[in-house]
């Protein structure tokens, strides 16, 4: 998960809180919308938190000011429950003896908190790291031993976590476990260490641990004990010592944002898919009562849009319209009323020309729904119903890794539809879903085996002034992004065609040596596109396709290419067949000496009309 930071400290003497405020600063790229600490000052959990960025919280309630040498800390990217204060971590048992920092996201919160609340359990937040420290708590009632209580807590969680865990029990203590979500140890000279990654540690110490997956640690100011949570198998820990500079260990190890946030694909579709099964099903229910849908948004996200247009359309027998947000009220305006649903989707929810459309629509009596990253942006608090992405923050300017996760909802989205509906077979409900699941290994396969290659375009095509990317039915999507992408980072004006209209107009541009990029997957247009494939190769262009592994008719008719594994569903291929493209264009900016992270002009969150 790459959402919200963690850190703990056990020192041997001294106050932990100034060290934690610290390594929360160096965390707060993670997630920026709320911060809390907590110490033990005399056997009282002592806990300052609130909403808000760390610089203005610590303004407010001066979070150096906690004695203790042994303290955990948390900087919070809203998942489950609203930014504010309540909802802010630590969250703490019934009787305020425990906290909890968490990052990931517990999926049967909903079933433990009912379950601890029949039991007597006084819950305080929405938050589903809360069930934590409850469910610890009544463990205790069976388990005397404390570190006991945690494991059997672990066993109980479903759902992704990196955990520290701090009891008055043992003041000098500090319980560590995760599962998926990142957990690094710190060996420090004043005391040892556990954070979300090593940058936060880095001033502290260089000399780091890796937490195992299900592995739970203790650490006192004297040192680390590792053991496997089920089998209680004990590990020797095995110090490395980090040479990055603070600034690369932010990038984890990446020279830029850009290149992080697109390795990061993996476990972002991942996230996408996590939890909101009931989100899914309701905004399904409204898109099936609608007399008309539109899909609003602008730049990238709404390049997600019409790909979820055409799924929409082609699973569910849904019209929806895709509508760039700023041309939204000239061109459907008048028709929008109180049967309108309106889908907006933005990474960072707060794109002015995406909260005008959805504000002239909400006048109408629209009914308005979101998808955005950002829980606690303006999309989150105008709309009626959202879903959150989980992406985790994304800096790099142009989009990349919460395209595919928008992509991935809009998916999960239609198919539902179609489920309702009946516009689909169960079967083919089933082979949706399975590719779903298996995106993440679909991703990281193509990000291990094509993207030397893809660099190497980069370089061959360095100088190559303009490019066409082309494809059908819905890769002309990818096309369009796929050719975004590369005006963002790269710069040379380039353009996008569905590949059968490229031969009225567009192909009296094309002569020799003219880069053409080819989406192209084997789906029911492949021979029409071969033949749109032929029609430009004829005139001496340069052919360089993304098709399925192995296809032998692509391959003989292209100069160059990229390879994807076999067997996407056609309704599907935006999501792995953008990754090359997005390589490609982040290539193409380093050959060009562009900065990827900060393309000239361009903004990350345009908030003016
Ligand atoms: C800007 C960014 C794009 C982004 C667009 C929409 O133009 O540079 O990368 O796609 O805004 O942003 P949103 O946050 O609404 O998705």
């Amino acid at each position: 998960m790459i959402m919200c930071g963690i850190i703990g400290c056990a020192l041997r003497d001294g106050n932990a809180a100034p060290l934690i405020r610290k390594a929360l600063e160096r965390l707060e790229y993670r997630g920026y919308d709320s911060v809390g600490e907590a110490t033990i000052d005399n056997s009282n959990l002592v806990i300052k938190k609130d909403q808000g960025k760390i610089a203005d919280i610590h303004k407010k309630l001066d979070l150096d000011d906690l004695p203790g040498p042994t303290g955990i800390g948390h900087t919070r990217w809203a998942t489950h429950g609203a930014p504010s204060q309540v909802n802010a971590h630590p969250h703490t048992d019934c009787k305020e003896k425990i906290a909890v920092v968490h990052n990931g996201i517990i999926e049967n919160f909903v079933e433990l908190r009912e379950e601890l609340e029949r039991k007597g359990h006084k819950f305080k937040s929405r938050c589903d790291t809360e069930v934590i420290p409850h469910l610890i708590e009544e463990n205790l009632n069976s388990d005397t031993d404390f570190i006991m209580a945690v494991r059997n807590t672990a066993r109980r969680l479903e759902g992704t976590y990196a955990i520290a865990v701090l009891s008055v029990e043992k003041p000098d203590r500090l319980i560590c476990i995760r599962k998926e979500s990142p957990l690094v140890l710190g060996i420090g000279e004043e005391g040892n260490f556990c954070a979300s990654d090593i940058p936060a540690l880095l001033p502290l110490t260089r000399n780091i641990i890796y937490l195992n997956e299900g592995e739970l640690a203790v650490l006192d100011p004297e040192g680390v004990e590792l053991s496997d949570l089920e089998s209680y198998t004990k590990r020797i820990p095995e110090i490395e010592e980090i040479s990055w500079t603070v600034e690369t260990a932010e990038r984890a190890g990446y020279p830029h944002f850009m290149l992080k946030e697109i390795n990061e694909q993996p476990e972002t579709v991942k996230n996408a898919l996590r939890t909101q099964e009931v989100y899914i099903d309701l905004m399904s229910t409204i898109l099936d009562k609608a007399d008309q849908v539109f899909l609003v948004a602008a730049g990238t996200a709404y390049h997600a849009c019409l790909a979820g247009t055409y799924m929409f359309s082609e699973l569910a027998n849904l019209n929806a319209q895709a509508a760039i947000a700023s041309e939204f009220k000239e061109r459907y305006g008048k028709l929008i009323g109180k049967n309108s649903v309106i889908l907006a989707v933005s990474q960072s929810g707060e794109t002015m020309d995406t909260l005008s459309a959805i504000r002239y629509a909400l006048d109408r009596g629209a009914t308005v729904l979101g998808i955005t990253n950002v829980m606690g942006s303006t999309v989150t608090r105008l709309t009626g119903i959202y879903i959150g992405q989980n992406s985790g923050p994304e800096i790099g300017v142009a989009s990349t890794k919460a395209y595919t996760a928008q992509a991935m909802i809009l998916a999960r989205l239609a198919i539902k539809l179609g489920e309702k509906r009946k516009t689909i077979s169960s079967d083919k409900v089933g082979k949706l879903n399975q590719t779903l699941k298996d995106m993440p290994s679909i991703l990281e396969r193509i990000l291990k085996t094509q993207t030397n290659r893809t660099k190497d375009l980069a370089t061959k095509y360095r100088d190559r002034e303009s490019f066409c990317f082309l494809g059908r039915g819905i890769d002309y999507v990818t096309a369009l992004e796929g050719r975004l992408k590369l005006l963002e980072l790269a710069y040379p004006p380039s353009l996008a065609y569905p590949a059968g209209e490229s031969k009225h107009g567009f192909i009296a541009v094309v002569e020799d040596g003219y880069p053409l990029i080819f989406i192209a997957p084997k789906t029911s247009t492949q021979n029409e596109l071969i033949g749109n494939i032929m029609e430009m190769k004829a005139r001496g262009g340069s052919i360089i396709s993304i098709t399925e592994e192995g296809d032998q008719k692509i391959l003989a008719l292209s100069d160059d290419f990229i390879e994807i594994p076999k067997g996407i569903p056609e309704i599907l291929t935006p999501i792995p067949y953008i990754l090359p493209l997005q390589l490609f264009a982040y290539y193409s900016a380093l050959e060009r000496n562009r900065d990827p992270d900060q393309p000239r002009n361009l903004a990350k969150s345009v908030t003016v009309k």
